[in-house]
C-alpha cells in the first residue's frame, strides 16, 4: 500500500489530468505521498478546489481559507484530531473520497500517521464473514464530525448516514470495509449485542492486522492524499508538549455503492 511520487514538479502545476492520475493512483494504492511541496493555504485552498468539491469550515479565522481543516496539536493540547481509526466525516451522506494533508511544522520525533488498507482487509476475511458482512449497512453518526468538534453545529443539526458495510469504489470497482471506529455507531438490523461484537471484531482486524498498514513519516511541506473511500487512518499523539500543525482539504465524494449482495 501507498507510493510516494517522484516528481520534479510542484503540485500545483499538475494539469487536470495529471490530478485525475493522481486520484486513480489513490483508489488504488490508498495513499500518495509527495514531499518538499511549496503551497501556501491559498494555493491549497484553490488546488482542493480543483480536486473537486472540499467540505467548508465556515467558522476558520480570516487566515485560513474555509476550504481548510487547521489540525494542530501543541503543548497545551490533551488529544490530537483523528486519535482513533477512522475514515474522514464518513457521517455525510457523501462521505469525503481524497483527503490531502500539507504538513507545515512537524515535531522532532514522532507525530506519525498509521494507514490501514480497507480492500485487503476486506479480502483477508473467510468467504462466509465476507457473504455476512455484504448484506448489511451501518449507522454513521457525525460524533467525530469536525464541524460538531470545533463546536460550530450541533449533533442533530448535522447528517447521520446509512452506509453499506462493504462499498465499491466507485474508480475500480474493488470491495472495501467501511465502518469505523470513530463515525459508526451500529449495525442495522443486529441487536445491541450483535452489532458491538461484529463491529468489535473488524475494528481489531483493522487494528491488528499490520501487514495491511503503513507508516507514514512526516517531514515539513510532506503532502499526503488517501482515498477515504478505501483506507483508514490513525494520527499518533506521542509528541506532546511538541508542535505539528498541518491542514487538510477534504473533498466531497458520492453515496457509497454497496458490493454485490452473495458475491466474493
Ligand atoms: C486526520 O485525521 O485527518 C488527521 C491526520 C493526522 O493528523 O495525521
Amino acid at each position: 500500500m501507498g507510493v510516494e511520487l517522484d516528481t520534479q514538479k510542484q503540485l500545483i502545476e499538475f494539469s487536470d489530468q495529471e490530478l485525475d492520475e493522481v486520484q486513480r493512483l489513490a483508489a488504488d494504492k490508498c495513499i500518495v505521498v509527495v514531499r518538499n511541496v511549496i503551497m501556501s493555504r491559498q494555493e491549497q485552498a484553490l488546488f482542493a478546489r480543483r480536486l473537486g468539491d472540499p467540505l467548508i469550515k465556515p467558522n476558520n479565522p480570516d487566515d485560513i481559507p474555509k476550504e481548510l481543516v487547521q489540525i494542530k496539536a501543541d503543548q497545551h493540547s490533551k488529544y490530537a484530531a483523528g486519535e482513533l481509526w477512522h475514515s474522514d466525516v464518513s457521517s455525510d451522506s457523501k462521505p469525503p473520497g481524497l483527503s490531502m494533508l500539507r504538513m507545515e511544522i512537524t515535531p522532532s520525533s514522532g507525530g506519525d500517521t498509521v494507514f490501514a488498507n480497507m480492500y485487503q482487509a476486506f479480502n483477508s476475511l473467510s468467504v462466509s464473514m465476507k457473504t455476512f458482512l455484504q448484506k448489511l449497512r451501518a449507522l454513521h453518526v457525525p460524533k467525530a464530525h469536525y464541524l460538531y468538534t470545533s463546536g460550530m453545529k450541533k449533533m442533530d443539526e448535522l447528517e447521520s448516514s446509512l452506509h453499506p458495510v462493504v462499498r465499491l469504489h466507485p474508480l475500480n470497482n474493488r470491495k472495501a470495509l467501511f465502518v469505523n471506529a470513530a463515525f459508526v455507531e451500529k449495525i442495522e438490523g443486529l441487536t445491541f449485542l450483535e452489532s458491538k461484537a461484529v463491529l468489535r471484531m473488524i475494528y481489531n482486524h483493522i487494528a491488528y492486522s499490520v501487514n495491511h498498514q503503513c507508516r507514514i513519516r512526516w517531514e515539513p511541506n510532506t503532502v499526503v492524499f488517501w482515498d477515504n473511500r478505501c483506507v483508514q487512518h490513525y494520527a499518533s499523539f506521542d509528541y506532546f508538549p511538541a508542535l505539528r500543525l498541518g491542514y487538510r482539504a477534504t473533498i466531497r465524494g458520492e453515496k457509497p455503492v454497496p458490493a454485490k449482495i452473495f458475491t466474493h
